[in-house]
């Protein structure tokens, strides 16, 4: 109280306490950068998280021209019944480390496993059969089909599942047995987003790849999708999500990757992630919102 004068109480600041606060910057300033919990220090960790996983990612470079690698050594597994999230800032190739993954970006070095079997470079079909489902960030359902008929597309490549797998799928979403016969051309964000991933869920996955199934929606359907999420998870799926909602993914992973320019920044826990100091600095905090 001492330092402030009357009417200018937050601006003033005695010579003194402005010196200290100088060595303070300096201070800092000087200080050896240190690493965070979360920051990924070499593939160690990775390799031996890696050893039991269901679906792992190793090393991967990836891009969509000759020479310009968007994936620089991309690392990510996930184990039987995980729910691993991948955040980070616009284009550090979040979506395409799943799309190199589903086989629809050409993998140029490194490599893709399910279940120890190499899938690298398999077809997007191939894969589907397989036991892997996509969700793409855009343009996921058929706007002019029924919700029934987006379903029947999902499994056209066994359409014998139809039947049991609309069953599990309408009871694990009931509103889409209930508006079976509306187009989905007509349905809202989030009604949309509930197709795209009904659909993929009638092959009867056992990896579930979903690109941001919240963009563009309310903060109260961002909400729905992400119990909607969880659920699917609680069936067994193992879940890989990319999300735009940083923190409210964390929330609800099991763990994540914080994906920056091709490569893994940071990875742990959810909680650990969105904890970190560093990680809230750079990805979550104000500057991430700039
Ligand atoms: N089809 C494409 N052809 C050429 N470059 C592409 C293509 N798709 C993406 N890229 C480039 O690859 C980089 C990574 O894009 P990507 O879509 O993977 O980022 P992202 O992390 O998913 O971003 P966002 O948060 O905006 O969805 C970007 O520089 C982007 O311009
Ligand atoms: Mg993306």
């Amino acid at each position: 109280m001492s330092d402030q004068l009357p009417g200018d109480p937050m601006q003033y600041v005695s010579p003194q306490t402005r010196e200290a606060q100088l060595d303070l910057d300096a201070a800092q300033r000087d200080e050896p950068t240190t690493l965070s919990a979360s920051e990924i220090r070499d593939r160690n960790d990775h390799i031996e998280g890696a050893r039991d996983a269901l679906i792992v990612a190793d090393d991967l470079t990836a891009g969509y021209i000759p020479g310009v690698n968007i994936l620089n050594g991309s690392d990510l597994y996930a184990k039987s019944g995980e729910l691993v999230g991948i955040i980070g800032p616009n284009g550090a190739g979040k979506s395409t480390l799943l799309k190199a993954m589903f086989g629809l970006v050409k993998v140029g070095s490194g490599r893709v496993t399910l279940a120890d079997q190499d899938i690298t470079n398999v077809r997007a079909d191939q894969l589907v059969n397989l036991g892997i489902g996509f969700v793409p960030q855009s343009n996921n359902v058929f706007p002019s089909l029924t919700i029934q008929e987006n379903l029947e597309m999902g499994c056209y490549q066994a359409p014998k599942k139809f039947q049991e797998r609309f069953a599990f799928v309408t009871d694990l979403f009931p509103a889409l047995g209930e508006r079976r016969a509306q187009r989905a051309g007509q349905l809202s964000g989030g009604e949309r987003q509930m197709v795209a991933m009904g659909r993929a869920l009638m092959m009867d996955p056992s990896v579930l790849l979903l690109d941001e199934p919240s963009a563009g929606l309310s903060p109260i359907l961002t909400g729905e999708v992400f119990v909607r999420v969880r659920e699917i998870n609680a069936t067994g799926v193992t879940v890989i999500i990319v999300e735009q909602n940083a923190m409210r993914c964390l929330q609800i992973v099991d763990r994540g990757y914080v994906l920056d320019q091709g490569r893994n920044a940071y990875t742990g826990t959810g909680r650990s992630l969105a904890t970190d100091p560093k990680v809230v600095q750079l990805y979550l905090g104000t500057l991430a919102k700039a």
